[in-house]
């Protein structure tokens, strides 16, 4: 097998490689998550600050589901993302549905030339910020581009436990070398952090952490390997073996479980 390296889940290189082997930003096994998970509250919160008249800035915004579905509860969004390939899929989705209040934007926010962070939106111009799993960064753009009474949401993946199995695979397919593990330690401190070097102060945040559900070994299999470059990757058949051992020794009644861990936070521009 050749020796390609491995690129840090969720760097820009990660991001570029995913691009390459699937359509659009999403994961692509199937899988029970429990109620009162991350991703609903955050859809939840979101929705409840939202009003006809709010402009919303949907920060690494991937192929746009999220923009979609809140589009029509709100004046305006804007959505970016660096990755070319998710915006030209959002574009389209938003066209087949008729959606024409949500302007997609392939944007880096991360200016390197200029060292500096800047969002794609006017002065004082947006009333919610929102990001579903995606970088801290745009803090440091975010007063500008606000103005008081602006809210920021964001749902942050949260370090999950390394199951106990995960050494009985190959290298390649441990648990901390998958796009699912962010290996990001404390994420609350972290925004604490990056709130506070900014000058804003949280408001509230809640961590989630309830069971995902994996009833077949083929979909184990796409979580232990999404994202990795295709030519890392063994083949299922090669590892069938190893994953069905898994599932006669760790399984539960339902399957095996794996942690679904969110950070889910909010802060107000004052
Ligand atoms: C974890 S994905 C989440 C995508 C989407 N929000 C969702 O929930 O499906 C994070 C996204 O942030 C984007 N991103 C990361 N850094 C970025 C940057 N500097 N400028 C713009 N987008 C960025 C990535 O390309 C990626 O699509």
């Amino acid at each position: 097998m050749a020796t390609t390296r491995i690129p840090h889940p969720h760097t820009d290189e990660w991001y570029d490689n995913l691009a390459k082997i699937q359509i659009g930003y999403y994961y692509p096994w199937t899988s029970v998550k429990s109620e009162g998970n991350g991703e609903d509250a955050y859809m939840h919160l979101v929705k409840q600050h939202l009003t006809p008249d709010s402009i919303v800035l949907d920060v690494g915004c991937g192929h746009g589901d999220v923009a979609l579905e809140l589009a029509e509860l709100c004046k305006k969004i804007i959505a970016y993302d660096r990755v070319t390939s998710y915006i030209e899929l959002a574009k389209r989705n938003a066209q087949e549905k008729a959606i024409e209040n949500v302007e997609f934007l392939c944007h880096d926010a991360k200016d390197l030339m200029h060292e500096q962070i800047t969002l794609p939106a006017e002065d004082n111009s947006i009333d919610v910020i929102i990001a579903r799993r995606g970088p801290l960064h745009w803090l440091e753009d975010a007063r500008r581009v606000g103005h008081p009474g602006t809210v920021m949401i964001q749902l942050c993946p949260m370090e999950e436990p390394i199951p106990a199995w995960s050494n009985k695979l190959p290298h390649v397919m441990h648990y901390e070398n998958c796009g699912r593990y962010t290996g990001a330690g404390s994420i609350h401190q972290s925004v604490e952090n990056r709130l506070n070097q900014n000058g804003f102060m949280l408001h509230s945040g809640w961590g989630f952490d309830v069971p995902e559900i994996f009833d077949q070994p083929e979909e184990l299999y796409k979580v232990l390997t999404w994202g990795l470059p295709a030519d890392e990757i063994p083949a299922y058949e090669d590892v069938e073996h190893r994953l069905l051992s898994i599932f006669e020794h760790h399984a539960e009644a339902a399957g095996i479980i794996l942690r679904h861990c969110r950070y889910l936070w909010k802060a107000n521009i004052i």
